[in-house]
């Protein structure tokens, strides 16, 4: 039967809706919090990627997600805007309020379903919980016809209870269920068998989109999407890079270039424009500080790399030999160019897009270019790793609210470290003197006299971009506040000014921390 959406009219059998929950899911996971300027551009970029939901936030958490959920809803035209809520009036009156300005909206309600999330965490019994659902379906109802309901922990649900919790959210008025692995424990075929039992067992099941959303605790959130693609669910929720509570969500990039390198056997399509997704999962590592591991699939810096001769000759010859994909079809693109400093701007910019950043904007390729060439005159091999390193530690973060502007250091055996250091906090020049044990902890201090705040150092790392003498170090520094942590990281020729850097980038993250509350998925325990 062919399902009609309040927002996307009759669904072709064959079109899984796909539903990003990067910015709320993926974001609430520890690292990886973003500023309003930061989610925004992230909404932007999943726009042009052809995501068709944008779970934007979770506007009841604090003022701060509140206003990027209204934000997102104000400036974002395409995608439908989806706030989540508990199952309670205050929740969805806010989650109402935060999405009302978009053209297409969504309520995302939910509440947990299985026997320990109702004994331990809700502390509510079966009836208290069928009438929290009738009663906040409803209301969310009443503000907007798009309203998806979710099961938490359906996986460990018992399976009458979950049916008849499904049966009430659709007559409550829920045109979109979605039955979470919220806990990663499910097996694929454990996934098969729920979604097909609901199918066969549920009154009107068939009439609204059922929706799959899979962590990644046992490695298997992908497969348990496409299982449950395979039988009969018509919306995945993911995110990019898979980032998202503890092992993550089900890795965007990874089921839609399934779902288009297997459409013979999973014969569905999804709206991504696939070419897309590097320059997408590029944005969000520089946002965050975190890049993706080499060997990850689609995205990761090997995903396309040959390395045995037999491989390289197979390639040569055809390269369907050894890729069952094109780089190209996922936004990598094939260079030759060797950057080195009589690389003018236009190469420059060609190499940002072969890399993956799409078009940048004047502003930040100048920005970027002057780095560039200060990095050339340093370093006689600029490799590829070195630009992604560059641009991620400094172009990509120009919302921030302190920036490096410059360093010296004085140490040796014979001095007492000292770090003059000036940096910019809301536009405003400081410049600091201070001592310490040892120039990082001169640097640091540096910082604290400057903008003085209170937090532990938990980590500080120092790895190297490329290799050779005159590599560019990678710092990361890991900051603790109140229990919260940050990690943030800094690349540079030298490993003081990278230091200065990564310390700037976790206070930074720390400043956004601040502005929200707890994490969504702790405030549902007070749910
Ligand atoms: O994992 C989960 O159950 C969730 C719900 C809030 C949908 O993220
Ligand atoms: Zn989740």
């Amino acid at each position: 039967m062919t399902i009609q959406h309040p927002n996307f009219g009759a669904l072709p059998d064959d079109r899984v809706i796909i539903f990003d929950t990067t910015l709320r899911d993926g974001e609430q996971s520890p690292g990886f919090s973003m500023n309003m300027q930061e989610k925004l551009r992230m909404a932007e970029a999943l726009t042009d990627l052809g995501v068709d939901v944008i779970e934007a936030g979770f506007p009841i958490a604090s003022q701060g997600d509140f206003e990027c959920v209204r934000l997102i809803a104000e400036q974002i035209d395409g995608p439908v805007i989806a706030g989540l809520a508990r199952a309670n009036r205050a929740d969805i009156l806010r989650a109402a309020e935060a999405v009302a300005p978009a053209k297409r909206k969504r309520i995302h309600t939910f509440i947990g379903t299985s026997p320990l999330h109702m004994q331990y965490q809700l502390r509510m019994n079966e009836d208290q919980v069928l009438a929290a659902i009738a009663d906040t379906v409803a209301l969310a109802r009443s503000h907007t016809d798009d309203v998806e309901w979710s099961a938490m922990d359906a996986t460990r649900s018992d399976d009458d209870f979950l049916c008849r919790c499904i049966e009430l959210a659709i007559k409550a008025g829920a045109t979109t269920i979605n039955l979470p692995d919220t806990v990663g424990y499910a097996l694929p075929e454990d996934m098969a068998r729920m979604f097909a039992m609901v199918r066969a067992r549920v009154p009107g099941a068939d009439g609204v989109v059922l929706s799959t959303h899979n962590h990644n605790d046992l490695g298997l959130a992908v497969a348990n999407t496409l299982a449950s693609v395979a039988a009969g669910v018509r919306q995945i929720e993911c995110t990019i890079n898979g980032i998202g509570e503890r092992a993550g969500n089900a890795s965007l990039e990874e089921v839609a270039m399934a779902i288009r390198t297997r459409r013979d056997a999973i014969g569905c399509r999804s709206g991504i424009v696939t070419e897309n997704i590097l320059k997408t999962s590029k944005l969000l590592s520089a946002i965050t500080g975190f890049d993706v591991q080499p060997n990850k699939a689609i995205v990761g810096r090997n995903a396309f790399a040959h390395e045995s001769g037999i491989h390289q000759d197979g390639i040569l010859k055809n390269a369907a030999t050894f890729e069952i994909m094109t780089p190209e079809s996922v936004g990598w693109a094939r260079t030759s160019l060797v950057m080195g400093k009589h690389s003018g701007r236009a190469a420059f910019r060609d190499k940002l897009r072969a890399l993956g950043y799409g078009d940048v904007g004047d502003n930040q390729l100048n920005d970027a270019f002057r780095r560039f060439k200060d990095l050339a005159d340093r370093k006689k091999v600029v490799y590829d790793e070195d630009i992604v390193a560059l641009v991620d530690d400094e172009v990509m973060r120009d919302h921030d609210r302190i920036k490096f502007v410059s360093l010296d250091v004085h140490a040796g055996s014979k001095v007492k470290p000292n770090a003059t250091l000036e940096i910019e906090v809301d536009g405003t020049l400081i410049e600091t003197k201070s001592e310490g044990d040892g120039p990082v902890d001169a640097i640091f201090n540096a910082i604290r006299s400057a903008f003085p705040h209170e937090v532990v150092l938990r980590l500080y790392s120092v790895g190297a971009v490329t290799e050779g003498t005159d590599a560019q170090a990678r710092v990361t520094v890991r900051l603790e506040e109140g229990g919260k942590l940050v990690d943030g990281q800094g690349a540079d020729t030298d490993t003081l000014v990278a230091s200065a850097r990564a310390y700037l980038h976790a206070l930074n993250k720390l400043l956004v921390k601040r502005t929200r509350s707890e994490p969504p998925e702790q405030l549902a325990a007070s749910a």
